[in-house]
């Protein structure tokens, strides 16, 4: 382990893809007509309308400050990671009215729910493979031993009293429907509440 917050950031990337996973299955169902699990859906609305912005991306953003004061020619590509949560934000909001109006009235303008889905989806997995492929490895090279512990030291304080908050029972559709993804998948230890404390 170099750092509990690189750890916990790459569990959570798998946390999220399994949660993408289920969105594809919702998005399934409506390309064929089918009626979706509006709980579900909203479920996961929720859980990406505050898990990424309160747990995730502070983690990144200080990882990233830490490594334009270590290494700043480094760091200079690394720049766009601002720019690319807040585009992440706008697609998430399009997907989060289109789910709501799904929900609301399944009959009107699916086509709207599966376009502004399927981006949401899309750009979601190609920020993580992008922050994995550059932001991580970067700063798992650059970064020394006393920045990790800089870093896990700062986060320890902020993020242990928000878990303490969060529920994992909040997300109780989520659960149920992770359960058969759970069953054969490694990814279990990623779950971000799986064992509140
Ligand atoms: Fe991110
Ligand atoms: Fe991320």
């Amino acid at each position: 382990m170099v750092s509990q917050a690189l750890d916990d950031l790459r569990a959570e990337h798998r946390w999220m893809t399994g949660l993408l996973d289920l969105l594809q299955g919702q998005i399934r169902l409506v390309a064929e007509d089918r009626q979706a699990d509006g709980g579900l859906l909203l479920e996961i609305v929720e859980f990406f309308a505050s898990f990424p912005d309160l747990f995730h991306h502070p983690k990144e953003d200080l990882i990233l400050r830490r490594l334009v004061a270590r290494s700043p020619a480094e760091a200079s590509s690394l720049q766009q990671l601002e720019i690319e949560h807040e585009e992440g934000g706008r697609e998430f909001k399009r997907f989060m009215r289109t789910a709501i109006r799904l929900v609301l009235d399944p009959e009107v303008d699916p086509d709207r729910f599966l376009s502004a889905a399927l981006a949401f989806m899309e750009s979601e997995r190609r920020h993580m493979a992008w922050e994995e492929d550059n932001l991580f490895r970067t700063a798992e090279h650059f970064l020394l031993p006393e920045d990790w512990h800089d870093i896990d030291t700062q986060l320890k304080c902020f993020i242990e009293p928000l878990r303490k908050q969060e529920g994992r029972s909040r997300y109780k559709r989520i659960s149920r429907s992770v359960g058969w993804w759970r069953a054969g998948s490694s990814a279990a230890s990623a779950l971000p509440h799986d064992e509140p404390t």
